[in-house]
């Protein structure tokens, strides 16, 4: 019903969406994550195919359940995010990743990630060492064809318009929408986002802050201006 009520100009588009925080075990029972709650990713995936779209999640730890005509895969880690974004990619016309990936996860502690590290084993505090996951934009830049577009967000705590211009260059992107992730009312687990776009011709709109569902419709619709 929602789907018959809604404008179908994304009908027959194949679109991908990763969303929600990535978690990167370092034990048995402890992980390194943020605090996404999806809620921009999932409104994304929603419209999309409210819209006519065929839509494929790829979504971290979250609580939402999806209509059951959008296809999900569930993942947790960032590389595990990366395999199922990259094997969808080739099949899409256009991708979104909202997902709030980990960009580095912790290097497993003697005892190995299978198991629970012990106080008792130790000589006082761990040292927690890292390293870095791959960047599933990135990828998905780096392999976009001609007919594909490829949209990107930017959690920002400085300037906006620099840092989403480097990053809409560096990833290859059409198109990315940069937030600040130190105010209230926009970021990680808000139901609201105030957003800057730019695309790749160099348009730049700041939009208010608004409901998530909102900010994403409105995504769907600048594509008309690609
Ligand atoms: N992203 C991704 N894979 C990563 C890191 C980021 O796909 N390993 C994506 C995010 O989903 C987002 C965009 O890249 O669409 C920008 O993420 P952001 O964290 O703002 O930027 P980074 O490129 O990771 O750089 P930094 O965190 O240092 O600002
Ligand atoms: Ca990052």
């Amino acid at each position: 019903a929602l789907r018959a009520l809604s404008p179908q100009d994304m009908a027959g588009k194949r679109v991908l969406i990763t969303l929600g925080p990535t978690r990167e075990y370092w034990d048995a029972i402890r992980y390194l994550s943020n605090p996404s709650s999806g809620l921009m990713g999932a409104s994304l995936a929603v419209a999309a195919w409210m819209r006519g779209a065929q839509v494929h999640v790829v979504a971290g730890p979250c609580s939402f359940v999806f209509p059951p005509s959008i296809r999900v895969t569930r993942v947790v880690g960032a590389r595990e995010m990366f395999a199922a974004a990259n094997d969808f990619w080739p099949e899409a016309d256009m991708a979104c990743c909202a997902a709030a990936v980990c960009d580095f996860r912790p290097v497993p502690p003697p005892c190995g990630i299978g198991n629970k590290l012990k106080k008792r084993d130790l000589d006082g505090p761990p040292v927690m060492e890292l390293e870095a996951n791959p960047d599933i934009l990135r990828s998905l830049g780096q392999n976009k064809r001609d007919h594909q577009t490829l949209i990107g967000f930017a959690a920002e705590t400085g300037d906006l318009l620099p840092q989403a211009s480097l990053k809409l260059t560096e990833k290859r992107l059409d198109l990315v929408v940069a937030n600040k992730v130190n105010v209230p009312g926009s970021g990680f687990d808000a139901p609201t986002n105030a957003v800057l776009v730019l695309d790749r011709n160099g348009r730049v709109e700041h939009w208010p802050e608004l409901p998530k569902t909102e900010v994403a419709w409105r995504i769907w619709d600048h594509l008309q201006h690609l």
